[in-house]
């Protein structure tokens, strides 16, 4: 087996990775960086964000105050505030990182970089490329990279466990999918970037890929994850598609109306309209719905509200919204300048994942820092987010932790002394999970991969959509306790070792079986309704009880519960008005 060295291992491609690969190797062009991406690099998830990237640029009526006040609100109090507080402190200067290494910023008079507005926001503070922030930006981080010569990038591997050595991250084993030949990636320091797990649920905005590696490997190896209940349901996934229709459509002034032509959110959020957060937003729409107030789509029966654009300049759809435009012609033959689009929420990030400090160190239950190891972007959990996300905090979060995370890796592995690890221990690991891959490989079951992965997303769609109760969370914990036992008695159709893309799927079902599962458990017991989580039985939020971070991690063939406080800097939990 080759054993490739590296100072820093960086796991994922996406705007994370590439941001933290970048400060680590301007650190010091001396470290050698390791990349990893099960895809090519440029089609890593991070190519789909459309909105564009919050900060404030132009203080003034906007403050960092107010984009941290904002966001706590958001949060529905749930987010650690001092982690929020230096999202905001540093979300303007990475936009003109963006700005110097290239991405083309919609620009104002004078050439000022444009600001709109995105739901929760007080100000416009949304920077943005078109409706294609998110390929701007990552076309300027690849090219970057590829510029730097301490930075390899590893396309299409697809690592399937975190090696952990006496309480120590020493890197990852992984395959390389278009031959098949099995890797260890041995680095001082390793930073998860494997981004988020919407694909638990079938109705998503993101691609098939994404499937929380990362996370689910980290949870394998005892690592807690945090605050996994809380899925954020973007309101407006393309009917019947699930395609991301941006919110910067309502920022751009979109409205959404039902079927008798109502815009609804005024019962809902009177002051804030179609601009409130996405949580009160989509739990409106679905209420519009069960109201009898939704339209029927015809193929799937799929039933949704309408997104308005009709009344938009058309100039503003072709030079800020182009995207939509081309999405709803291509897939519905629908011109939004002329009819409106059929929406619903729709799965679109996951506001939990791997348990970290400020820092974005990844810690164990016991607080403790697992030595040498980071997670960052979707597949962390700060938690900057909390209960619900504001648009476009993503890509900041992203940058912000990108780069904290990769100056700490750098300086780590700057001063390591010593050996990584004890190689014998390590190759132990890594044959055991060999032998894991044959067995897989030559088991002779009776259920395919994908026949379980599909059961499960439509579980998730069905049982941990807007709204949730008891008997459907019991209901999803069965299905998916089932599911897993299934999983147990699969086959993998292609033996071979050349793109055995069965195999990787395999894996793909095994992380989402993984991840499906810590949702559920975290959720279950929860009793209340915040941010993304709301509970029929529970309606109101209850912070006497439930002002706290779940932890869910595996201990044994099962796992364990426990909560840690939610940091509190300067603003008290209040009830959210918009
Ligand atoms: O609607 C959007 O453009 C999504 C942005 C985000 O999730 O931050």
């Amino acid at each position: 087996m080759e054993i490739l060295d590296s100072d820093i291992l960086i796991l994922g491609t996406g705007i994370a990775g590439f941001t933290s690969a970048l400060h680590a190797s301007e650190a010091s062009g001396k470290l050698r960086i390791s990349m990893i991406s099960k895809l090519h690099a440029m089609r890593s998830h991070s190519v789909a964000a459309e909105g564009g990237i919050s900060g404030v640029l132009y203080p003034g009526t906007d403050s960092k105050e107010i984009h941290a006040y904002d966001t706590v609100k958001g949060s529905d109090y749930l987010a650690d505030q001092d982690a929020v507080e230096l999202l905001a402190e540093n979300a303007p200067s990475e936009i003109k990182f963006f700005d110097h290494i290239g991405v083309p910023w919609n620009r104002g008079d004078g050439g000022k970089i444009q600001q709109r507005p995105f739901g929760g926001m007080s100000s416009p503070r949304t920077a943005f490329a078109a409706d294609k922030t998110g390929f701007f930006m990552m076309r300027a981080l690849y090219d970057e990279a590829l510029s730097r010569e301490n930075i390899g990038i590893f396309h299409e591997h697809f690592a399937t466990k975190l090696l952990i050595i006496n309480g120590k991250s020493i890197g990852a084993f992984a395959f390389d999918i278009a031959t098949g030949e099995e890797k260890i990636f041995r680095a001082k320091a390793c930073i998860i970037a494997t981004g988020g797990a919407s694909r638990t649920f079938g109705f998503t905005t993101t691609s098939y890929s994404t499937t929380g590696d990362g996370t689910a490997m980290a949870y394998r190896e005892g690592i807690p994850l945090k605050n996994m209940e809380f899925v954020q349901f973007h309101p407006t996934g393309l009917v019947p598609s699930g395609i991301l229709i941006t919110e910067a459509a309502r920022g751009e002034g979109a409205y959404l109306i039902n079927a008798k032509g109502e815009r609804f959110m005024a019962d809902y959020a009177k002051s804030k309209m179609e601009l409130a957060p996405r949580d009160i937003v989509s739990r409106a729409i679905i209420t519009e719905i069960n109201k009898g107030n939704g339209l029927k789509e015809e193929d799937s029966g799929m039933e949704h509200v309408l997104l308005d654009l009709r009344h938009l300049d058309k100039n503003v759809i072709n030079v800020k919204l182009p995207m939509v435009k081309e999405l709803t012609m291509k897939m519905l033959d629908l011109d939004p300048s002329k009819e409106p689009i059929p929406v619903r929420p729709v799965a679109h990030f996951t506001m939990g994942g791997i348990h970290t400090d400020i820092n974005g160190r990844i810690l164990m239950a016991d607080g403790k820092p697992l030595a040498g190891a980071w997670a960052i972007g979707e597949a962390g959990c700060v938690s900057v987010h909390g209960a619900n996300r504001l648009g476009s905090n993503s890509l900041s979060q992203c940058s912000v932790w990108g780069r904290l995370a990769g100056k700490a890796a750098a300086d780590y592995a700057l001063h390591y002394n010593g050996n990584i690890a004890d190689e014998r221990s390590m190759m132990d690991v890594a044959s055991a999970e060999s032998a894991r891959i044959s067995s897989m490989l030559s088991s002779k079951g009776t259920k395919t991969p994908y026949d379980i992965r599909e059961r499960l997303c439509a579980e998730m769609d069905k049982n941990m959509y807007v709204f949730r109760t008891s008997e459907g969370m019991a209901a999803a914990e069965k299905a998916v306790l089932g599911l897993m036992r299934e999983f147990k008695d699969i086959y993998i159709e292609d033996k071979g070792s050349v793109y055995n893309t069965n195999l990787r799927d395999a894996f793909e079902t095994e992380n989402l079986l993984t991840l499906a599962y810590a949702i559920i458990v975290s959720a279950k017991p929860r009793l209340e309704s915040r941010g993304a989580h709301a509970m029929v039985e529970y309606p109101k939020r209850d912070d006497s009880n439930w002002l706290k971070h779940t932890l869910v991690y595996r201990q044994g063939e099962g796992y364990a519960i426990s909560y840690i406080p939610v940091k509190i800097t300067r603003w008290k939990p209040e009830e959210r008005r918009y």
